[in-house]
């Protein structure tokens, strides 16, 4: 098929990843080969407003598919309809509507259409220049795995794989001290990354947001496998996860954000209770940015070459503001603003789940 298309944009928006630049890459090159320009778009929508992008030849896209982060570099705190301008005499926060400049930056640079790597709070920063009329392409990722419309996510692999490294360690010192360890991950509002990194390194209790637990239900549980070969046990425990009736810990509130809120700390409270009400030693650990680090695992670079792909050849036929998806192991284009401010949970009858239970794993309900 032929196109018209002479430039078009990339931008990678939202928290990094492990694939971010396998995904540059392949929409990158697939460009190039069609004599078609690049454009790199610095930080996110930051860059957009700032006006800051670099050029992507063949050179600058060339031994990237094995590299952690971005190159472009990335922003989860900046929208194209509040921009941070600085602080008043008062010194608070002044905000201003920056799409318009987003719009004559896309026009200076004749972008005929912007690649936006992102997740949901990027489709939904996305949203107003879709509306006034800069033809974009979505290619989902973050490591949550919680965008509406595919299965998949880019990053999520490697993070579950991270996961699971760190799971299977902790069985040593915990069936060594005959202790329970809790590990807790990100994922924000869903359990995705725990339940699949539970689930992969035989963690004896999973907690998510999506099941709320029972503390009195885990500690029973827990104190139950005292009898138990060591006696030890393993929880994995979503940042998101909180008690029946319970709400979500905060870490942290980070104003500018688009989504302010960030979650850590219950994998603390969850061990100081247990230890507090069975006597067992209990350790937390908290995995932190570590699962968004490194190099990306096999799967995760060929998704990320499968998206990027797929997505540029929905440019070419003309179809833009889509997202890739994968949905029921097939490719599929869906409208990127209904993916926009959504969340994919993970649902209580998943066969994740029930496979969990099967073996006798504890979700704390
Ligand atoms: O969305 C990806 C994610 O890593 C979440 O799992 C986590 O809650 C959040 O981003 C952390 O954000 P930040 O990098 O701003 O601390």
């Amino acid at each position: 098929m032929t196109t018209t298309m002479k430039r078009i944009g990339i931008l990678t928006g939202g928290g990094d990843c492990p694939g971010l630049n396998a995904a540059i890459r392949g929409l990158g090159k697939s460009a190039l080969y069609k004599g078609i320009e690049v454009v790199g778009i610095q930080d996110g929508y930051q860059g957009l407003i700032e006006n800051r992008t670099t050029h992507l030849g063949i050179n600058e896209l060339s031994g990237i598919l094995t590299r952690g982060g971005t190159i472009l570099g990335t922003n989860n705190k900046c929208s194209p309809e509040k921009y941070y301008e600085g602080r008043n005499d008062s010194g608070e926060p002044i905000y201003s509507n920056a799409v318009d400049r987003c719009m004559a930056n896309a026009e200076e640079h004749e972008l005929d259409v912007l690649f936006v790597i992102g997740g949901d709070g990027t489709f939904t920063c996305t949203k107003p220049l879709v509306e006034a009329g800069l033809p974009c392409i979505g290619v989902p990722k973050t490591i949550d795995n919680d965008i509406h419309g595919t299965d998949l996510t880019i990053g999520f692999t490697t993070a579950t794989r991270i996961g699971t490294m760190a799971l299977d360690r902790l069985h040593s010192t915990g069936d060594s001290h005959h202790r329970v360890m809790v590990c807790e991950l990100m994922g924000r509002n869903s359990g995705w990354l725990t339940l699949a990194s539970g689930l992969a390194s035989g963690s004896d209790v999973i907690l998510i947001p999506e099941i709320p637990f029972d503390i009195e239900t885990v500690c029973k549980f827990v104190d139950g496998r005292k009898n138990e070969q060591s006696g030890f046990s393993i929880i994995a425990c979503s940042e998101g996860a909180h008690e029946i009736n319970g709400t979500q810990v905060v870490s942290k509130h980070i104003d500018n954000s688009p989504d302010p809120i960030r979650l850590g700390g219950i994998g603390q409270q969850v061990a100081h209770e247990i230890e507090k009400r069975t006597g067992i030693e209990t350790r937390t650990t908290t995995l932190g940015h570590i699962q968004r680090g490194g190099e990306p695992a096999a799967t995760d670079r060929v998704v990320a070459t499968t998206f990027a792909t797929a997505a540029f050849e929905l440019a070419i036929e003309g179809q833009f503001n889509k997202m890739v998806a994968l949905s029921d192991g097939h490719m599929e284009a869906k409208e990127i603003l209904d993916a926009a401010g959504k969340q994919r949970l993970v649902p209580k009858d998943h066969r994740f789940i029930r496979a969990a239970r099967a073996v006798r794993t504890c979700f704390g309900d």
